[in-house]
């Protein structure tokens, strides 16, 4: 008689529970995660894991571009996930104060140490008017624009010509990664690894990124004890993280010199050393008490910055290019036109001024930032209670998601062609450059702390684009899937398999 009183105490709840789990899933039609007890709407998100930015767009479009998500009890994560322009403007720019980027970022982002992205108030001053001060100079440019056409010209044309000659395949978004990482290591650290060379040589640091940005996308979407305990037992993707860890400190810190900060030559312009010249300064604000640290993560950040955003735009802009001929055509036509290579008939590098005038191909990089923005999220969390424009309230030390990429893909925000590859969407009727708000256009992120490497970066991936664009046909391999990896970087998960054909130019 007992056994049966406690089976059906037990019956009940599991009664109750089984008819909550039928009642739900009958009902759902929409994307919106289930919000079970206890677990929250995690299972929904592991279970969209390996798509997971099309699935929070997928969400945020269906609630208006933003989103509560609740999370497993007693994990601490609650957030609200937006694509909301005014909420963007709002968290970025009118209310910025109010919204560092906080110790929950910093946990996360830990291997970044006291580097520019983690940083906030005088730190992050600190950081931002030193890099500034180096950028502003105009002998950067010059030295700038020398770096990027010696790579082309004794990196890239060379790796691709040997691609061509044997005709076998090659993965176009590493010969980028490798182009980038070279290029801002001489920038940042005054030494070229020449990591893009016809033997394609391994060097482990870079290619150590691509794993660490994925690991620390998987530390967004687990709880934090899991990404913890994972790093504790050294497994899975915090296996990979440490290894990155170890590959970027090997690489970094024999190239980082505590002196007694004077400049003897010019060949030691580069941001490091603008860095290492504040030695007394840097004493004040680094966390760990040592300069040479501190110095390891202002390169890393910089490093970070300068490879794998380009590389990732540039990726992206050939394969919507392969997709879209005409808009390629039109690219060679201008680059013709502007340039006069029909007259010359003869291929030549182009200076930073001239770059401004390749209108039509700053048009498809926009494009491809906007459906491809290489840094798909940023978070932040508020010190004071606040209330977003859409009219969320938001507790102090709540995330607050904002989706980059999702952004680019809402209909609320482009119109219905939202999903075109358009690159005629960013010229204006009389033929100049149509200049779209950073809080509708957010991927070199809004206000304060908008990219101090935009500039930078349209100059250099025009050169590389337009020099690929003009001596070569590409096509994407047959078969070859192509999808954005679960990263905070959106890089293509199986990389850009393509084939090349050298087109009949000098
Ligand atoms: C297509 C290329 C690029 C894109 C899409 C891009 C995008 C971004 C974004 C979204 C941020 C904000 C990140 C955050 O706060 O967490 C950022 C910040 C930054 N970027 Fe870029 N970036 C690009 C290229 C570069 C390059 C080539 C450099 C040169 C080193 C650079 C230097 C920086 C720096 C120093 C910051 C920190 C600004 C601050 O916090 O005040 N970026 N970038």
């Amino acid at each position: 008689m007992a056994l049966y009183a406690y089976l059906e105490i037990l019956l009940i709840p599991i009664s109750v529970m089984f008819l909550y789990f039928l009642m739900i899933r009958t009902q759902k039609k929409s994307f919106a995660p289930t919000n079970w007890p206890v677990l929250g709407m995690l299972p929904g998100i592991l279970h969209n894991a390996n798509r997971i930015h099309e699935y929070a767009t997928e969400i945020l479009e269906e609630s208006n571009g933003t989103f509560e998500f609740k999370g497993p009890w007693f994990c601490n994560m609650d957030m609200l996930l937006t694509s909301d322009p005014a909420n963007i403007h709002h968290v970025f720019s009118k209310n910025f104060p109010n919204y560092p980027k906080g110790p929950e970022f910093r946990k996360i982002f830990e291997i970044l140490g006291d580097g520019i992205f983690n940083a906030d108030f005088e730190l992050w001053e600190f950081h931002r008017k030193t890099t500034l001060s180096l950028m502003i100079q105009t002998k950067f440019y010059s030295f700038f624009e020398r770096n990027t056409w010696e790579k082309i010209e004794g990196g890239l044309i060379p790796v691709l010509d040997g691609f061509l000659e044997k005709g076998v395949e090659l993965d176009l978004q590493d010969v980028f990664q490798r182009f980038t990482f070279d290029n801002i290591c001489k920038l940042v650290l005054g030494y070229d690894p020449e990591s893009l060379s016809v033997d394609l040589p391994y060097i482990p640091c870079e290619k150590a990124f691509n794993g660490a940005v994925e690991a620390l996308m998987h530390r967004h979407i687990v709880p934090e004890w899991i990404w913890k305990l994972q790093k504790w037992l050294q497994i899975g993707k915090e296996k990979t993280l440490m290894k990155a860890w170890k590959s970027f400190d090997e690489f970094i810190y024999p190239r980082v010199s505590i002196n007694d900060g004077v400049d003897k030559e010019e060949d030691d312009f580069n941001m490091l050393k603008s860095f290492e010249r504040k030695y007394e300064e840097i004493k004040n604000y680094t966390s760990r008490g040592d300069s040479r640290e501190f110095l390891r993560d202002t390169s890393l950040n910089l490093m970070l910055a300068g490879r794998d955003t380009t590389s990732t735009c540039l990726a992206w802009l050939f394969w919507l290019l392969a997709a879209n001929p005409s808009a390629e055509m039109k690219i060679r036509q201008e680059i013709e036109d502007e340039l006069h290579e029909k007259e010359d008939k003869k291929w030549r590098n182009f200076s930073v001024d001239e770059s401004k005038k390749l209108k039509y191909l700053h048009g498809a990089l926009c494009e491809s930032l906007r459906l491809f923005p290489p840094v798909a999220l940023e978070h932040k969390a508020p010190i004071r209670p606040d209330i977003l424009p859409t009219g969320n309230h938001i507790p102090e030390n709540k995330m607050v998601v904002l989706c980059f990429y999702s952004m680019g893909r809402m209909e609320m925000i482009w119109g219905k062609d939202c999903l075109d590859f358009k690159p005629e969407r960013w010229i204006l009727e009389r033929g100049g450059i149509k200049h779209e708000p950073s809080y509708k256009f957010p991927a070199f992120n809004a206000g304060p702390r908008t990219c101090l490497g935009k500039e930078m970066a349209f100059i250099q991936m025009k050169m590389v684009a337009a020099t690929v664009i003009y001596h070569y046909n590409i096509e994407v391999v047959k078969g070859h899937k192509v999808s954005a990896s679960d990263s905070v970087i959106i890089q293509m998960k199986h990389g850009l398999r393509v084939k090349l054909s050298k087109r009949n130019v000098c």
